[in-house]
């Protein structure tokens, strides 16, 4: 049965839950050990070994982790050499509490140690007796900030295409940790300092991945905007890594996740006006509408300088389409306080919004000094105000497209097809039994369905809009432009 020299079966189950930071550890976590003769499977029962990518974000995602590891104590009874191993953000903030509320996980590995994966399993394998094994990083309290700083390492080495969002698309992180300490945030606990990665480093990745067909490069950082540098004696900014990236043959999009409003810069407004390349679209939270409840949060700035940074956004970038993150239900948040951050989504016509009640975080500041008063009704009835009026305005303003071209990136299936070809159900559109729902995103970053030719995944397509939801774009194909191999792009009129 074992097709290893170290006595596993070569399946690997990987769940990953939270943001794209952790999709990207994953991706990299499995191509590590493809090297050790893995291949994946989505079936937990058929994996010798199985790990949980954690997010410690909000309670919620925590408990659906405890909740999976649960399920697995008595397959782990009755397969004892199943190794279970616990990664990121969870194992760094929980880490012994793991094997306290779940004895059979084995190995726990904070977000700064995962390159040591393979050789953990390899360990825990081969150990006479069982031995459970913990690695992570040093708390933001013990040790200087070099020390701390060394002890997460960026994480960046070999790359899976099949774990990409699609083939044309692949994260690549620019910097790591965090160091602005938002008072509700466990991030900068469980990813640590914030530290920037070197640009010749990026630059070569982005060249692998264009040469492996990627299209689309989405820069990651929790600040990404924030990056920051210094190599042969020159600063370089987000903008000098999208000037680079602009360059480089194969890459025709350009997008970068999540911006900390205080440091959009003209530069970078510039880089995303001035560079063919650059989706026009950011992504900057701005957590609250209250200037009481910013200043709880430590955000650093005011809804008047947000309204600034949107006013030299407008102006700079016409058509630049702006999302955010908003909290409900924050320590001390009156009703008053919370119709701000409603006007705040009228007032800024966020392209869309993601809102989160409010989840208190051991050992933020939040937690330590703050009453997380206000019930769970109440942050339940606002999240859904909130969204009533996101949803609103998102329909108000895609309505805006009807009867516009849009030029898209082809991903695939769109989610309705896929879910029909699950179900073994017809999924082909309607009078063509070639096509189906395709879907992809605008240059603005907006979500667009039309019918085409599953083939069309992976090039760019001309749509016209003839319908909307408040999340999608609604047309038909005009002109698409496909891809052969290397050897340059074919227009194509339909
Ligand atoms: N509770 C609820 N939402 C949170 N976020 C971060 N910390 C918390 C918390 N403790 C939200 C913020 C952030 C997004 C990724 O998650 O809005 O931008
Ligand atoms: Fe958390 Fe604030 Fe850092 Fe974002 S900027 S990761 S919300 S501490």
């Amino acid at each position: 049965m074992s097709s290893s020299p170290d006595g596993h079966n070569g399946k690997l189950y990987i769940e990953t839950v939270g943001c794209q930071m952790n999709v990207l550890d994953s991706e990299l976590v499995v191509a590590a050990l493809r090297k050790d003769g893995y291949e994946l499977t989505d079936d937990p029962k058929a994996a010798d070994t199985l790990l949980f990518n954690t997010c410690s974000v909000r309670e919620h995602a925590e408990h659906k982790i405890y909740s999976s590891l649960g399920r697995l104590k008595y397959a782990k009874r009755t397969a004892p050499q199943k190794v279970i191993g616990v990664l990121g953000c969870m194992a760094q903030k929980d880490q012994d509490l793991i094997f306290e509320r779940a004895p059979h996980v084995d190995i726990v590995v904070g977000t700064g140690q995962l390159a040591e994966i393979p050789r953990l399993i390899k360990e825990t394998r081969s150990a006479e007796a069982r031995q459970q094994q913990k690695a992570v990083s040093l708390g933001r309290r013990d040790g200087s900030v070099l020390e701390i700083s060394s002890s997460f390492q960026s994480y960046d080495p070999l790359r899976d295409p099949e774990m990409r969002p699609t083939p044309f698309q692949a994260f690549v992180r620019i910097m790591i940790g965090c160091d602005k300490f938002c008072t509700y945030c466990v991030v900068p606990a469980t990813r640590g300092p914030e530290q920037s990665r070197p640009p010749s480093h990026i630059l070569s990745e982005v060249k692998v991945l264009a040469d492996q067909g990627v299209k689309e490069i989405c820069m990651l950082g929790q600040t990404v905007n924030s990056y920051k540098h210094t190599e042969d004696g020159r600063t370089h900014r987000l903008s000098d890594l999208m000037y680079a990236i602009n360059e480089v043959p194969g890459i025709e999009r350009i997008r970068f996740v999540t911006s900390y409003p205080k440091d959009m810069t003209d530069d970078l407004l510039h880089a995303v006006r001035d560079l063919p390349k650059a989706v026009k679209y950011l992504h900057a939270p701005l957590q609250h509408g209250c200037n009481d409840q910013l200043k709880l949060m430590k955000r650093g700035y005011t809804v008047e300088d947000y309204r600034e940074m949107m006013h030299r956004i407008w102006e700079t970038i016409p058509g630049c389409s702006v999302s955010s993150d908003f909290i409900v239900g924050f320590c001390g948040e009156s009703e008053e306080s919370h119709q701000l951050s409603i006007a705040s989504i009228r007032e800024f016509r966020f392209k869309n919004s993601f809102i989160f009640k409010y989840s208190e975080r051991g050992g933020t500041k939040a937690a330590s000094l703050m009453k997380d008063d206000i019930p769970e009704d109440v942050k339940k009835r606002r999240n859904n105000e909130m969204l009533a009026v996101q949803n609103e305005i998102s329909e108000e303003d895609n309505a805006e497209f009807i009867g516009r071209r849009v030029s898209v990136l082809v991903e695939g299936q769109s989610k309705t097809a896929e879910r029909k070809a699950a179900r073994g159900e017809d999924a082909s559109a309607p009078g063509d039994p070639l096509a189906t729902q395709l879907m992809g995103r605008s240059e603005c970053d907006r979500i667009v369905v039309f019918d085409g030719n599953p083939r069309l995944a992976g090039s760019t397509c001309e749509v016209e809009v003839h319908d909307c939801t408040g999340t999608t774009l609604i047309g038909s194909i005009v002109t698409k432009e496909v891809q052969h191999g290397s050897s340059g792009i074919l227009p194509i009129l339909s």
